[in-house]
């Protein structure tokens, strides 16, 4: 059985600031003399940043939440595979940007597919992180910044304010849900919000 408690996951709407907080954090368990492992979903691993062109890129309409969710799930299990579990093994701490409670929110509760979801995360994927780090700030925050990068990874920004909203609204009740979710608060300097990420990581891991 490999140990997750070095398995650390960010999660949030678009421009929550996950990218930026992900990459601090892995900076500053480095600097401490850490073997650590930054990733990201989806991809992470050569087949999954395949797939990860196939769902970011194109029309909003292009794939039904159920097709999503399948190539969600394939791309977790070859991440999984072939990068975090090989990672763990060694010791390394791992840092990913968004896993499954991206599924759980935006195929789960966005698609009514949450039981679905569920159930392909234990047959297929069987690992969730010991922490996570749910970056929390209004969705008119998020999108404005998501909005600022223009990428050609436009698919889930297009989808709207709305959307936004409701997938915030998700995370907070999942945090509810789950005590390993920890709620921090985006909407502030990034300097602010990355102390407070730190102390939390390092109190975790020991
Ligand atoms: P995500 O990965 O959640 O989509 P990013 O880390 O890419 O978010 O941040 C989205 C944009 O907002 C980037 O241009 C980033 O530089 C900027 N940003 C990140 N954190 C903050 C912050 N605390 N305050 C202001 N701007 C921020
Ligand atoms: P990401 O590149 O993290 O976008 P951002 O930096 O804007 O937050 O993720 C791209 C999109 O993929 C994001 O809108 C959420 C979506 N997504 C899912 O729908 N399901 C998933 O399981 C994952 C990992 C991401």
């Amino acid at each position: 059985m490999i140990d997750a408690r070095r398995f650390i996951s960010f999660e949030g709407i678009d421009g929550s600031g996950k990218s930026t907080q992900a990459r601090r954090l892995a900076d500053a368990l480095r600097g401490t003399g850490r073997d650590l492992v930054l990733t990201r979903e989806p991809g992470g691993s050569a087949g999954a940043e395949e797939i990860r062109r196939l769902v970011l890129e194109g029309e909003a309409d292009r794939w039904s939440a159920g097709t999503e969710l399948l190539l969600f799930t394939a791309a977790r299990r070859d991440h999984v595979e072939k990068t975090i579990r090989p990672a763990l093994a060694r010791g390394a701490t791992v840092i990913t940007d968004r896993f499954a409670d991206s599924s759980r929110m935006y195929q789960g509760l966005r698609g009514g597919l949450t039981a679905q979801v569920d159930q392909l995360h234990d047959a297929f994927v069987g690992i969730d992180p010991a922490l996570t780090f749910l970056i929390d700030l209004p969705p008119e925050l998020g999108l404005a910044r998501a909005q600022a990068r223009h990428g050609a990874e436009q698919r889930f920004e297009d989808m709207g304010l709305d959307l936004q909203r409701q997938m915030r609204d998700g995370f907070r009740a999942l945090a509810q849900a789950h005590p390993r979710i920890r709620v921090i608060d985006g909407a502030r300097d990034a300097d602010i919000v990355a102390a407070d990420i730190l102390a939390v990581a390092r109190a975790h891991l020991g």
